[in-house]
């Protein structure tokens, strides 16, 4: 037996063994596919390829072949990037980030519904996309009860099982076996109205199985695969990312100081990006002890923070690593595995938890406005950039909310500091702290008049604030009221970038 064979202890499931093309006679046209799948992490590393070239043979016979593809959030290139360039998708849901799928999303040619990462297990629940033709998903190995050892992610792995009419899994041996036990599980938090409370008032807290579940007899096939996940390289923080991590540095121990965080803070939730790293970083050098993590994806900061008992324990539904940090974390596995909590992203973004641990989010953003709206999504408010994540779940439900950014993108040629975002994820009523390397803004309880003047002297670079201070100054002037606004304005430096390349008036 091989070491691959050897990871399926189910006598009965060794004979579904087949090849990812043999596996992939089971996808056909018009299918709804679930894959795993989480910040290129877990996702299927040879069935999508199998997939595309069954497309590619199709469309060269003037067939159609088309799939709808729903993970639960990005994948990698020899997923949604195969599938993308083979013309072979035509929905995709929820989150992305490959740059192949972005051109065809961005066509028109694949139909891209971008949601909250915390309603699409429950929407696909209730059938709002359709019936589930088949799921794919990658595990470590299979117990010899039929349960499944999950991988380096679980996201919407629990309802795929479920939901999917036929199972295909992939079981990579290049994931180490020693994940078994780093996982909890609820399969099934119900449907309202029959819904409980669950029941995690401490991010290490488990409560619920370390193992996926599914019906045995709909597994048609497996497949053994030995591919790394995306390990993308880290990069180092640069010195615009330092700043900003030093500012909400501050500003943490000044709220510990007003009493409003606690001296180890509040579980701290981190999005993607380099200013993200940056800010966790930073914290390995901060006076703050006993830290903890509630967060969507795990990346190398969080690791080490955890590694050098600056945190005491993390809960995420991926884990995200450089390939340095993923040498640490399999050095470290045993060490790691009682203080990693990795749960199904229903869980990890789900707004009763978020509220009732008080978390702290921290997310990118490609532009505020002066008013504190956000928008994480859109270049120049209609190229779609990769999707609103978990960054909507977090942010309306912490208790303190941060959006960070460098003040300039493309050298100086657009202020990611706008008089109106040319599209909205993140209201003026969700978004507490806008942060750049400029300074921070403290929104909380103030009126838009009173933010306008915050957001233009703290976070707009020099080269745009008087542009602003004019802006807001007209607006008033103009009839103010509430929000003042030139509505035949408001969005005329993003037109203007659009015309010339540059948001400033030469
Ligand atoms: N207007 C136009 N382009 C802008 C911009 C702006 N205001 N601000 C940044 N950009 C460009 C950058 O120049 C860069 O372009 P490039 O890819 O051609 O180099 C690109 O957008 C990404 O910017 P970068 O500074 O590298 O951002 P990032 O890696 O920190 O990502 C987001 C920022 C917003 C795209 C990313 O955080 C994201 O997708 N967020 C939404 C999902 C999320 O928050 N997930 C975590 C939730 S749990």
């Amino acid at each position: 037996m091989t070491q691959a064979q050897e990871r399926i202890h189910h006598s009965g499931l060794r004979n579904k063994i087949m090849t990812a093309e043999q596996a992939a006679a089971f996808v056909q046209n018009g299918m709804l596919v679930g894959v795993s799948g989480f910040t290129g992490a877990g996702h299927p590393k040879v069935l999508p390829a199998a997939i595309a070239e069954k497309a590619k043979a199709e469309h060269a016979q003037g067939k159609p072949f088309t799939i709808g593809l729903i993970s639960g959030a990005s994948t990698a290139a020899e997923c949604d990037g195969v599938l993308a360039e083979a013309n072979a998708l035509k929905f995709r849901s929820p989150y992305q980030s490959d740059s192949a799928t972005r051109i065809h999303i961005n066509k028109g040619n694949i139909a891209y519904h971008d949601a909250h990462l915390s309603h699409i297990e429950q929407q696909v629940r209730l059938g709002f996309y359709g019936a589930m033709d088949v799921a794919i998903i990658e595990v470590v190995g299979i117990t010899a009860e039929g349960k499944l050892i999950p991988s380096m992610s679980i996201g919407t792995n629990n309802e795929w099982l479920k939901s999917a009419k036929k199972i295909i899994l992939e079981i990579n041996t290049v994931q180490p076996e020693k994940l078994e036990g780093m996982h909890d599980i609820i399969n099934d938090i119900g449907t309202p109205p029959n819904r409980q409370p669950i029941m995690i008032t401490d991010p290490n807290q488990r409560v619920g199985s370390a193992y996926l579940e599914c019906d045995l007899d709909k597994i048609v096939a497996i497949v053994l695969t030995h591919a790394n996940d995306r390990n993308s390289k880290f990069t180092e923080p640069d010195a615009t990312s330092k700043l900003i991590a030093e500012r909400m540095i501050d500003f943490f121990a000044y709220e510990v100081k007003q009493g409003r965080l606690p001296k180890n803070l509040l579980p701290l939730q981190s999005g993607v990006g380099n200013v993200a790293n940056a800010v966790l970083t930073a914290l390995q050098d901060s006076p703050f002890e006993n830290l903890m993590g509630y967060t969507e994806v795990l990346q190398d900061g969080m690791l080490d923070l955890i590694l050098s008992g600056k945190m005491k324990s993390a809960s995420a539904t991926a884990l995200s690593f450089s390939p340095a940090a993923l040498q640490r974390f399999n050095e470290n596995i045993d060490f790691l595995r009682s203080k990693i909590v990795l749960r199904p992203q229903e869980l990890t973004n789900h707004p009763e938890l978020i509220r009732r641990l008080g978390v702290i989010s921290m997310n990118a953003m490609i532009e505020a406005d002066i008013y504190g709206n956000v928008n994480s999504t859109h270049i120049m408010g209609t190229k779609m950039m990769n999707g609103i994540g978990g960054s909507g779940d977090f942010t309306r439900n912490a208790s303190f909310s941060f959006f960070v950014t460098p003040s300039v993108a493309k050298n100086g040629t657009i202020s990611c500091i706008v008089p109106m975002v040319s599209h909205h994820d993140h209201t003026e009523h969700d978004v507490m702290f806008v942060v750049t390397e400029q300074g921070l803004a403290d929104l909380r309880g103030k009126s838009p008049r009173q933010r306008a003047k915050l957001m233009i002297e703290n976070c707009a670079h020099p080269d745009y604030r008087d542009m602003l201070q004019d802006y807001y100054d007209r607006a008033e002037k103009a009839g103010g009221l509430h929000t003042p606004h030139l509505l035949m304005e408001a969005l005329s430096w993003h037109q203007r970038f659009v015309d010339t390349g540059d948001m400033r008036v030469k």
